[in-house]
């Protein structure tokens, strides 16, 4: 069976250190692409302790949080700079020295194009939330070093920079896209994150007297943030429309086109991509720009955190639906359609030859985006499209080793630099399984992702 093989999987990259389950390895793949493959990265431990907690196996996630929380005083410092505690490591890993273990962090200064891991913050405070609502382990939630470093992270994450909007702005490649690919600024998929991250901690921050004004900032911060990302970042056809008629050189606070972006900017293939039914959450705006690409994960997270309306909902599903073979294939899930190609690629990836047109982050497909597609299905009453994507990728995926991602505009290629048996390929599908079949398992999901006070 693909899920007992799944399982096997997970158990072989569990991490120790002294003698106890702190995370899991990336990839079990004996000859992997990177060293740091066999590290535990933060966000791919997000499927694993969802498995985890879903299987009763509380102790590790609540060791992980522990590690990830400590391995914070690693951070290396610029000359002339502040420590800033609210950031997380990329990864770490636990070597063996002479009589003892040690646990090492990356914080990017040793990660392929020295990316900055902004979404690891987000994710922890997302599993804090997740491990809390599985145990009801309160205490630990309220122990000093939790609440201090929950305010660590609030105080970097809330800190006033540039921004002009209720957006989070980000340095490039610091999510699960972690190279050049045209996603610094304002990405969506870290705009769904910090929704999350606003929600889940005004429920995780002790709700003391010193607290309640950043609990009620916490609260603004996140009602702006939605009711922004839903008038901007949505497009359906009568959004589309309108930016096909749009004005530019608008000056002034009543504008339309706030961002000055000109109609000759809408890529071709947009005019045919939408049918009446469809709509999603573009990838990025600036200045004159919107990214139209669409990227999965942001669409699914923005579905699962609560940034998207019930009627949203229908509408993203409907999209994958009419463009099933675009974004699902033979293999789910595409991780941003279209992909960029000639000049664009040159451009955009730095000419990246990992990021050729469909592969890798450029339009590949990854099996790790099946237990955000499952759980947005379910969450919007789509069990058959949950239903149709389980089983695509079931079988083939054992059969297949596991491979981190896909190739070609249909997905059905092993990646050319894919690792094999890529933990996250596995427990995507563990947990997509067990939301999908189990009503235990649903019901806890529910209750991680239940919508936020509004
Ligand atoms: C790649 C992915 C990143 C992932 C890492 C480990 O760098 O882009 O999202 O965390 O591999 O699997």
């Amino acid at each position: 069976m693909p899920i007992e093989k799944a399982y096997d999987l997970l158990k072989q990259s569990i991490i120790y250190y002294h003698g106890e389950p702190i995370g899991t390895a990336a990839a079990c793949d004996p000859d992997p692409v990177a060293v740091n493959y066999h590290e535990c990265f933060i966000r791919d431990f997000v499927p694993s302790a969802l498995a985890f907690l879903m299987d009763g196996d509380t102790q590790i996630v609540k060791n992980f949080l522990t590690t990830v929380m400590q391995v914070r005083y690693q951070q290396h410092v610029m000359k002339g700079h502040k420590r800033s505690l609210g950031l997380m490591p990329a990864s770490f890993k636990v070597i063996t020295t002479d009589h003892d273990e040690q646990i090492i962090a990356d914080f990017g200064d040793r990660a392929i194009g020295r990316v900055t891991p902004v979404d690891s913050s987000m994710w922890w405070m997302f599993l804090l939330k997740a491990y809390v609502t599985t145990t009801d382990d309160w205490q630990f939630v309220q122990s000093e070093d939790v609440q201090v470093c929950i305010k660590q992270i609030l105080d970097l994450y809330l800190r006033e920079r540039f921004e002009s909007s209720p957006t989070f702005i980000a340095p490039d490649a610091a999510f699960m896209i972690d190279r050049r690919m045209g996603v610094f600024g304002y990405p969506l998929e870290l705009q769904a994150l910090y929704y999350s991250l606003l929600r889940n901690a005004s429920v995780l921050l002790t709700n003391n007297q010193g607290n309640q004004s950043t609990l009620e900032n916490l609260q603004v911060l996140g009602d702006a943030l939605r009711d922004y990302m839903r008038t901007y970042y949505w497009v359906d056809r009568k959004r589309l429309n309108e930016m096909h008629r749009y004005q530019g050189e608008e000056f002034g606070l009543e504008v339309v086109n706030i961002l000055n972006v000109y109609p000759e900017s809408i890529p071709d293939w947009m005019y045919s991509w939408l049918d009446r039914r469809s709509g999603y959450f573009v990838g990025n705006l600036g200045p004159g720009l919107i990214d139209f690409r669409f990227f999965s994960l942001g669409n699914l997270l923005s579905i699962l955190f609560g940034l998207a309306t019930a009627e949203f909902r229908h509408a993203i599903l409907n999209l994958f639906e009419s463009r099933w073979d675009k974004l699902i294939g033979e293999m789910p899930v595409k991780i941003v359609y279209p992909a960029v190609t000639g000049k664009e690629w040159n451009i955009v990836t730095g000419s990246d030859p990992k990021n050729v047109p469909w592969s890798y982050h450029n339009g590949g497909n990854w099996p790790v985006l099946i237990w955000p597609f499952v759980a947005a299905a379910l969450k919007a009453g789509r069990l058959e499209a949950a239903e149709r994507a389980i089983m695509l990728i079931s079988e083939r995926l054992k059969q297949d080793n596991w491979p981190e991602y896909y190739d070609g505009e249909g997905g059905g290629l092993i990646g050319r630099r894919a690792n094999f048996y890529q933990t996250w390929s596995a427990t995507g599908l563990i947990v997509a399984h067990q939301i999908f079949e189990n009503p235990q398992s649903r019901e806890l999901f529910e209750r991680i992702t239940a919508d936020m006070p509004t």
